[in-house]
């Protein structure tokens, strides 16, 4: 995206660069034009002043003094030609020792200026030299006549040479505008984007549940500052809220364990007196809900030490557990004529809160006990994973349908089928251990048509 942008930025500054240049280039060949036919025309005047005599004399020494001239001159701009002729256009000097011509009465510029007396500027194709050439011409003159004509000549390569040096100054300096410009611009980006990348790494470590994660405020330009600072003070807000609310649901239960115990201990003294049947039946039922109730404050206190998850996970030996575990409910399991199959191997390292592993066997456990019918198997297993480690706890009871699977880890959530007693929070502590150690818990439908509930681990050799 970053590297689009730079891309769109770079093409805008060089067609920026080229609209700005390539008039430029064209001002600057005026120019050059201009000032080389300007230089020619100061040269030729110079020239033909100081050959007016040479010419009109015609003594030896004269014509000598004029040619010395005229090599000094052409030695010090080799480019320019200079022919000075006489009222005939007969060669009196010609500069350039190459040049055989005697004759130059033809040459247009030569013929205007000796007829009109007026000076000749202009460019024409050379057929001598076989090249343009710029021209100028200029009279020589005594007093009103004309006694000759100085032309001053120069190839038309000499300015287009002179206009491709500039451009090519011209292109090095855009190129190099362009460079400052793109490192620029990257710089910027980055000043800009860097601070925004964490922020969003901020906001998706908060969006999983680390309250305590906040972003650099001392980065960046200011508005971008403003809104971590923003994003610092929520997320503060937030795990303050959050904190609130465990530590009421915390105390909450923790307070009502104690009128609770009272209440229970009435009840069954009550229930060791004499009593009428209607009257002990009630007190029985009594006794019931007040240990669901217990079983239910339980349930909510592991459940915001879970959230709190001030002990992180530690390595346990899952295929230990899981025997552990079993060998508890064997007598439970055989009672009721349910099959207790374990399959696991000799050991399976895995990260959990500690105990963790231990609730969760036995929570589903319960749960598959609850709603497997005699003859039928419970099975245990505990494996290894392509990312992590997996333990399955699969009956073949009822199972539930999709919609069910989907609700059945909420809070006090119970099915239609629910043996009295329950209090719906053994699937969410479930989830809640599993998640606090870094896993998950998920329930599937078992190939024998009942729940098979799949708890994930993190591995120790780091792999998910
Ligand atoms: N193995 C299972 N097969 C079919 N339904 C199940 C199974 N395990 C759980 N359920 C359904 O999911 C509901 C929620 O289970 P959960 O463990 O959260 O609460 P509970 O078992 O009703 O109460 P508690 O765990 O306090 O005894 C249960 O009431 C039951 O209807
Ligand atoms: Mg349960």
């Amino acid at each position: 995206m970053r590297v689009r942008l730079l891309l769109v930025f770079a093409g805008v500054v060089a067609l920026v660069l080229l609209v700005h240049d390539i008039p430029l280039a064209r001002h600057l060949e005026r120019v050059e034009r201009d000032r080389l036919v300007t230089r020619l025309e100061r040269d030729a005047f110079i020239l033909a002043g100081r050959s007016e005599e040479a010419l009109e004399n015609d003594t030896a020494a004269e014509d000598q003094a004029l040619a010395g001239l005229v090599a000094r001159y052409h030695a010090a701009d080799p480019d320019v030609r200079v022919v000075i002729v006489d009222a005939d256009g007969t060669a009196a000097v010609v500069s350039d020792p190459e040049d055989r011509a005697e004759d130059f009465s033809n040459r247009p510029e030569i013929v205007t200026v000796l007829d009109a007396a007026a000076p000749q500027t202009g460019q024409r194709f050379s057929n001598t030299l076989g090249y343009d050439l710029f021209f100028v011409s200029v009279p020589s003159l005594s007093g009103d006549e004309v006694v000759g004509a100085v032309r001053l000549s120069a190839p038309e390569r000499i300015v287009s040479e002179r206009v491709a040096d500039r451009v090519r100054g011209l292109f090095l300096v855009g190129a190099i505008s362009l460079v400052i410009a793109i490192a620029v611009a990257w710089l910027f980006a980055e000043f800009v984007s860097r601070p925004l990348r964490r922020l969003r790494g901020t906001t998706q470590s908060l969006a999983g549940g680390d309250l305590s994660t906040r972003a650099m405020d001392d980065e960046g330009p200011p508005e971008v500052r403003e809104l971590a600072a923003a994003f610092n003070s929520m997320a503060a807000r937030l795990q303050a809220l959050v904190d609130r609310q465990r530590a009421f649901a915390g105390t909450a239960s923790h307070q009502l364990r104690t009128p609770l115990t009272a209440l229970r201990l009435r009840l069954e003294q009550l229930s060791g007196d004499d009593l009428p049947d209607d009257a002990r039946r009630h007190v029985d039922e009594a006794l019931a809900e007040t240990d669901r109730l217990h079983r239910m404050i339980e349930g909510l206190l592991v459940l915001s030490r879970a959230e709190d998850a001030a002990v992180g996970p530690v390595e346990i030996d899952l295929a230990d557990v899981v025997r552990e575990r079993a060998s508890h409910w064997e007598a439970l399991a055989s009672e009721r004529e349910i099959r207790l199959v374990v399959t696991a191997p000799m050991t399976l390292p895995a990260l959990a809160v500690p105990g963790a592993a231990e609730q969760i066997v036995d929570n589903l456990v319960d749960n598959a006990l609850e709603v497997s019918a005699p003859g039928t198997a419970l099975t245990l297993v505990a494996v290894a994973a392509s990312d992590g480690v997996e333990l399955h706890v699969v009956d073949e009871g009822p199972g539930l349908s999709a919609g069910e699977r989907e609700v059945a880890f909420d809070r006090f959530w119970r099915g239609e089928r629910a043996t009295p007693g329950g209090t719906g929070l053994g699937l969410a502590i479930v989830r809640q251990l599993a998640t606090a150690g870094g896993g998950d818990a998920e329930l599937l439908e078992a190939r024998t048509g009942g729940l098979d509930v799949r708890v994930r681990f993190r591995s120790p050799s780091g792999r998910s």
